[in-house]
């Protein structure tokens, strides 16, 4: 029987010579999902490229002194290289400036002519002269052009436009009857809601003011809209409107477009309307994510706030970063990138929980039976809990990769890794060591930590596909590695062991946040900028904050920071919430236990020292290096606080 496909794609990406750590995010995603599925058995097409055309990028090769194509071809050549440094398995990488898409294109504008879709008009607007720019009055700065602060001038030109009006009902349906075309949700209203429901508009899809582009073959001097250009990448890769589409037939619809939530609308409502006028299926999937932010706000080039992928990943190694961006981004909302961030979970969950569990059953085997565990073993009463974890996980993994839940379903798999480190603590090894008649108890132990390893090397092989080999290198497998085997607990006779390097040396936090400082400035001047411009909002931006009522059950210093307090708080639902607090320089545990202090309610959860934060105490900066805490005594616990 023939395998299933799966196809995936990312965004095609604009040429830019320096991705930022935020593009890669979409690109790390869709290789692990990728991965996972070929672990699974699927015959997998996972496609990425890049978006060449377009007046940007025609003026910026003015600018740099080269034809167009010229000034591509160098920078797609350093993001090919960036993909190939963070182990990026695409299947296929396509270029809208390749010959065979450009024909592509050409037939599928022609062919949604035909179909009466596209239609010769008028396109009116605000003109900008010398950067050959038209602009919406909302898209105006001052009343002056956005670009280079110039006049602007109504003009109007000849163009085509594509019928997307007629459309507006059968997408509505179409979403109706998928309901998981769109997600996260929230996109899927925010699509109806802000777009489709006050009223589609026809899009204009040809300019005649720039060459760069794809041209209109039956009207000299047109050149197709970049986004038609750009999404029609999806099936021309395929082959769609050439003569061999047998990958079209054989992959296509495809399973998810993997993007940030900013292009959804493009993918969502242009990208189906288009399809149906062609009469092709639609795929089954276009997932949104959200953007990983500085703390500034939204990484972007022009911003000059990016960070390097290429020295991160350098200093930390491929796949520390990618687990990091994959357990950073929670589903559907933002992530906030700091080095910080950074380095915590790598010291925290990486080198001692993962790193350390590895590192110390290699040894014990090692010191203890020679490196070989024997086969003789004897059960402990603390078995039985991790062996029924273990044995759960494999289902669990797979639910939440399935709907591209990596955070959560790392977070599951790191519980597991903290359950068997916690099962060194019960069995306590080294004293059975000490007692002959334990050894068999011994050898169950440690045969025990050895399977664990294992599941985990196969579960986390589609996020960390360097890490995986290097864990089963050192408990001594050689086999293929096998999702299936990731079920089963007990399936290995016995294990001899390989002693190798630290997976993930521990790194010393402070010195190495002065040297990322030093290694990107221009992140950490932004963040200052943005602290400085502090915009009036509207009453609307403040009603996202939900501010509540909360009491101090429980209050104790974070082990090794020196500034933090670990709170536990009743928030009138729970009485468990974990909020952690910078201000043990101010208050001692007992000064807030018992007190009602307000916290913020919707604030992302934030690892701080290893311990997860679930919000945020409000205190006020009263006056040069003192805080005071805001406490609530007489307000009942749980009240919103406006
Ligand atoms: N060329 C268009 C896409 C056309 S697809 C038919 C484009 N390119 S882009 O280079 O600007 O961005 C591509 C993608 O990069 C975004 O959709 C998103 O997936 C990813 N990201 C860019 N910045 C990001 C963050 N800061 N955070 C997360 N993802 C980000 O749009």
């Amino acid at each position: 029987m023939d395998k299933k496909t799966f196809y995936i794609t990312t965004p095609i990406y604009y040429p830019s010579d320096k991705l930022h750590i935020g593009h890669s995010y979409t690109t790390v995603a869709a290789d692990a999902m990728a991965r996972y599925k070929r672990m699974r058995g699927y015959d997998v097409m996972f496609l990425t490229g890049t978006d060449e055309h377009g007046q940007k990028i025609e003026d910026k090769a003015k600018a740099a002194g080269l034809e167009p194509k010229a000034y591509v071809d160098n920078i797609v050549v350093g993001i090919k290289a960036l993909w190939k440094l963070m182990n990026i398995s695409y299947d296929k990488f396509i270029r809208t400036t390749d010959d065979y898409h450009v024909k592509a294109v050409q037939k599928i504008f022609r062919k949604l002519y035909e179909n009466g879709d596209i239609y010769k008009g008028v396109y009116e607007g605000l003109y900008c002269k010398p950067c050959e720019s038209f602009w919406t009055e909302t898209q105006l700065k001052d009343g002056k052009c956005p670009d280079c602060g110039g006049e602007v001038q109504k003009a109007s030109e000849e163009a085509y436009f594509f019928r997307l009006s007629k459309y507006a009902d059968k997408l509505l349906k179409h979403y109706e009857e998928n309901p998981e075309f769109i997600e996260p949700q929230s996109r899927k209203n925010e699509m109806i809601n802000n777009f489709i429901k006050p009223g589609l508009e026809d899009l204009c899809v040809s300019r005649t003011s720039f060459k760069w582009g794809v041209p209109v073959d039956f009207d000299e001097g047109h050149v197709v809209y970049v986004w038609i250009d750009a999404l029609s990448n999806y099936i021309t890769a395929l082959g769609y409107g050439s003569d061999d589409d047998s990958l079209y037939k054989k992959y296509w619809p495809a399973d998810v477009h993997l993007m940030a939530k900013e292009i959804v609308r493009f993918h969502s409502i242009i990208w189906p309307a288009m399809l149906m006028s062609l009469g092709e299926p639609l795929p089954k999937k276009v997932f949104g994510h959200g953007w990983l932010l500085l703390e500034g706000g939204k990484m972007s080039k022009s911003k000059g706030n990016v960070v390097d992928p290429v020295v991160l990943c350098e200093r930390y190694g491929v796949d520390a970063i990618r687990y990091f961006l994959l357990r950073e981004i929670a589903f559907g909302s933002d992530g906030v990138f700091s080095n910080e961030n950074l380095i915590n979970r790598i010291n925290f969950e990486l080198a001692n929980d993962l790193g350390n569990l590895l590192s110390r059953t290699v040894a014990m085997v090692e010191k203890y039976f020679g490196g070989t565990i024997p086969a003789e073993r004897e059960k402990t009463e603390f078995d039985e809990s991790l062996i029924s974890m273990a044995k759960g996980l494999k289902a669990n993994t797979e639910s939440l990769y399935d709907q591209l839940l990596f955070p959560n379903a790392l977070t599951d798999i790191w519980k597991f890794i903290s359950r068997a480190n916690k099962y060194i603590d019960e069995t306590t090894p080294w004293l059975l060591a000490k007692d002959e008649s334990k050894k068999t108890v011994l050898a169950n132990v440690l045969y025990n930590l050895c399977e664990s390893l294992r599941i985990v090397s196969v579960l986390i092989n589609p996020v960390m596909p360097e890490t995986s080999p290097k864990i089963r290198q050192q408990l001594g497998l050689t086999d293929e590695i096998e999702w299936d085997s990731a079920g089963v607990f007990g399936l290995k006779d016995s294990y001899s062991v390989q002693k190798g390097e630290i997976i993930f040396p521990r790194i010393d936090t402070e010195a190495e946040l002065k040297e990322l400082e030093k290694l990107m400035p221009l992140a950490k001047e932004e963040e200052k900028k943005s602290a400085e411009n502090i915009a009036l909002i509207g009453i609307e931006d403040f009603a996202k904050v939900n501010l509540k009522v909360v009491k101090v059950l429980a209050c104790e210093p974070v082990k090794k920071a020196k500034k933090l307090l670990k709170l536990t708080v009743d928030d009138g639902e729970r009485q468990d919430r974990t909020i952690v607090s910078g201000i043990a320089l101010w208050y001692k545990p007992e000064d807030l236990i018992g007190r009602n202090v307000i916290i913020v309610d919707n604030l992302k959860p934030a690892v701080l020292c290893g311990v997860e934060s679930q919000g945020m105490i409000l205190a006020a900066d009263a006056g040069e290096n003192d805080v005071k805490v805001i406490f609530a005594d007489d307000v009942p616990v749980g009240s919103k606080v406006r």
